[in-house]
């Protein structure tokens, strides 16, 4: 794995556009003692997005950046993640497609969750699809990133068994609350390899 701890913990990037709940239960995670990751910044694509709020509450610098202009935006992220020494990107509900140059720079040091169990549903809607294909279980996965959308190597995935009565909306908060859990098992998983 590329990312050495030594003592020190591993300065991370959380990247979110909406809610930020796996950025609130990552948050919680970094602050345990067992923690590999100290959570330096939090950037999001969306001035919107209500996670920027847990910025405030446990005083983490928020940055926001414009995707209408997207290679101006990741050279700025580039140049603050360098200045910040971040060794770690999490996206957390970023849903923006990071460009190849990008993943590059960070290579083997971004990771993903994503809410279905890869590599079936790539990309959005996967409850629905999940639902649609009468599939019996669905869940999540947290995987590193590369060029291709939700195709890097998988970390670690939990099922989640889908009910008769279900829809995408019930699924989806069954989901998430295996998420909260998921994406603090994987960094403990990658930081010890
Ligand atoms: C989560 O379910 C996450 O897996 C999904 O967005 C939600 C964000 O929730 N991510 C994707 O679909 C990425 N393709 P949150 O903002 O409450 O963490």
């Amino acid at each position: 794995m590329v990312l050495s701890t030594g003592s020190k913990k591993i300065k991370t990037a959380v990247f979110i556009s909406g809610t930020g709940s796996n950025l609130k239960s990552l948050l919680k995670f970094s602050k345990l003692k067992k923690s590999p990751i100290s959570i330096e910044m939090i950037v999001s694509n969306n001035p919107k997005s209500k996670g920027l709020n847990f910025g405030k509450i446990y005083k983490i610098r928020k940055k926001i950046f414009n995707f209408k202009k997207q290679a101006s935006a990741e050279k700025e992220i580039l140049l603050k993640l360098e200045k910040n020494k971040i060794n770690l990107i999490c996206l957390a509900g970023f849903m923006k497609i990071l460009s190849k140059n990008f993943i590059l720079n960070f290579k083997g040091q971004i990771l993903n969750i994503h809410p279905s169990l890869l590599p079936k549903y790539k990309g959005l809607n996967t409850h629905e699809k999940a639902i649609r294909n009468k599939d019996e279980y669905s869940g999540c996965t947290v995987h590193f990133v590369n060029s291709k959308v939700d195709s890097g190597k998988i970390i670690i995935q939990k099922k989640v068994k889908i009910k008769k009565d279900d829809t995408p909306k019930s699924l989806a908060k069954k989901i998430l609350y295996q998420e909260h859990k998921l994406y603090p098992k994987a960094i403990l998983k990658i930081s010890s390899l």
